[in-house]
């Protein structure tokens, strides 16, 4: 199977529209093909709309962005793209169809999946050229944000496609589950419809509101959901005797029974009640609003579960490594005669301050990435530091030249200027990319320290080698007239 350049969406409504966000902002080209001409403009409108959000997902460096095409051509998409995957409407006659046809000029190596929420995919494989390479990758809306996707394979799906469609994904920052059985509605989806068909019943019977059932899960379960499932936290709920004890207290409720599964009869009157409800919960906030409110909350949570490495957090954190690691692995060599051009990122929106220019914590963060980088390209990595050294920074002069807006493209260049077996000094400079204007610059010491000491300690050889040699490379350089300077008020 192929390695994944670029991404064909067949069918571009909201989850394809999801997938061109989040493929689009990590790198991956995306050739969207809908019968729909006017569905340009829309997919265009839903990648802008997602960007905001996307942006301040992770601070890790970034590739450039992909890029979007558009095209009624289904079947010059299928020529063109790397990996396909189907969004249109959950039919599956019409399903059979598309695929059937789209499978004729998709080569055989380029793996299709479909978005079906419930279909079965040896369903959707029946008329297929090479079935072997079309799998159900379910994912959640909004795809841009919501890293789940269920893995479903059909009678004749190869492992080679679950693979490969395991690695596009989570290159593209998702958490691939793979579904050990086909069946209706896969996982994730049937455990929704068991919490709908119960909220549709107690509507229907008066016992609560559409907004007091959604206090009962925000203000509850909604908080646990969110890092350990209802598994997870039923063990927790036995107490030490864990999920037995929980089971022998519980089990006799199962047979009582609190729920009703059988969904209940959608008549008119319960519609209005839903609607009614809802509308009422939204307060008079338009759809757009509600989603932007939506995704805030969604990147927060994630940026809080990473601090704790679960659920949704773990994923991301994964993903930001690798972005981390691939951007040091561009760095120049360290041998290198110029100054080392380490990091090369875009502002985001939420970096900018009341003035709307790049605030001051955030230069610290990019200098922060480079000297990462460099630490990196020194050896200096996780297992370093686990063996118990890490350098510290002791001293740390910002200046700030040049103002730098939001969506700004910058880059950091740094040199070394002194070296001896404990410490090191760092000059960088932070330049706007588009017109090369150097913004700030900033000078920094670095101690070498015994971190189970608490002590300054010289650095091995291994690292101060390298170092010492990028620093009399620089040292021809030049000083800059700026290096050692203090912070005073200039007369006149
Ligand atoms: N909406 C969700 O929350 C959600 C979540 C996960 C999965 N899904 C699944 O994703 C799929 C798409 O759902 P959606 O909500 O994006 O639907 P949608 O109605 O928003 O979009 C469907 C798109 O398919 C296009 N289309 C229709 N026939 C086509 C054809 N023959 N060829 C190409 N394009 C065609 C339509 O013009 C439309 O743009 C469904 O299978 C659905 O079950 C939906």
């Amino acid at each position: 199977m192929r390695q994944v350049r670029t991404l064909g969406l067949l069918g571009t409504g909201v989850i394809g529209g999801g997938w061109a966000a989040r493929a689009l902002h990590f790198g991956i080209d995306v050739v969207a093909a809908d019968v729909k001409p006017e569905m340009e403009a829309w997919i265009r409108g839903a990648v802008a709309n997602a960007e905001p959000a996307l942006a301040r997902l992770t601070s890790a460096p970034l590739p450039p962005k992909g890029k979007l095409s558009f095209t009624t051509d289904l079947n010059a998409m299928a020529r063109e793209v790397d990996f396909i995957q189907e969004n249109i409407p959950e039919q599956l006659p019409l399903k059979q169809r598309v695929l059937a046809e789209v499978s004729r000029h998709a080569p055989a190596d380029v793996v299709i999946a479909s978005s079906t929420s419930g279909l079965m995919p040896s369903d959707l494989q029946k008329d297929m050229v090479a079935p072997e390479r079309l799998l159900v990758g379910h994912p959640f809306n909004p795809v841009y944000l919501l890293p789940l996707v269920e893995l479903v394979g059909g009678a004749k799906t190869s492992d080679a496609t679950i693979e490969a469609a395991r690695r596009f994904y989570t290159y593209i920052g998702m958490h691939a589950l793979k579904v050990r059985k086909e069946i209706p509605g896969h996982l994730t989806d049937r455990l929704q419809e068991a919490l709908w068909r119960e909220i549709l019943h107690m509507v229907n019977d008066g016992v609560a509101t559409t907004g007091e059932l959604d206090e009962s899960i925000v203000y509850g379960p909604g908080l646990r959901w969110a890092a350990m499932g209802t598994n997870q936290i039923y063990h927790l709920a036995g107490g030490e005797a864990g999920m037995r004890h929980m089971l022998h207290q519980f089990g006799p409720c199962l047979k009582w029974p609190w729920t009703k599964l059988e969904a209940p009869e959608l008549t008119e009157q319960l519609i209005d009640r839903m609607v009614e409800g809802t509308a009422e919960q939204a307060a008079g906030r338009s759809i757009r609003e509600l989603e932007r409110l939506r995704d805030d909350y969604l990147v927060a949570i994630q940026q809080v579960l990473r601090q704790f490495d679960i659920g949704a957090g773990k994923t991301l954190k994964a993903l930001e490594t690798r972005l981390y690691n691939e951007h040091a692995g561009k760095a120049p060599a360290i041998d290198a005669d110029g100054p080392l051009r380490l990091v090369d990122t875009v502002v985001r929106p939420d970096w900018v301050d009341y003035n709307g220019h790049l605030t001051d914590s955030r230069y610290f963060q990019i200098y922060g990435d480079a000297v990462d980088v460099l630490l990196r390209r020194l050896g200096i990595d996780e297992a370093y530091r686990a063996a118990g050294h890490s350098p510290f920074t002791a001293e740390t002069h910002v200046r700030y030249l040049a103002e730098v807006g939001p969506s700004e493209s910058v880059h950091v260049t740094t040199q070394v200027l002194d070296v001896d077996a404990k410490r090191f000094r760092l000059f960088h400079r932070l330049y706007r990319t588009r017109d090369g204007v150097l913004a700030s610059t900033c000078e920094q010491l670095w101690l070498h320290v015994d971190t189970r000491a608490g002590k300054v300690a010289p650095m091995p050889e291994a690292v101060l080698a390298p170092l010492s040699t990028i620093a009399a490379r620089h040292a021809k350089l030049g000083r800059p007239d700026e290096a050692g300077r203090g912070i005073a008020l200039s007369k006149g």
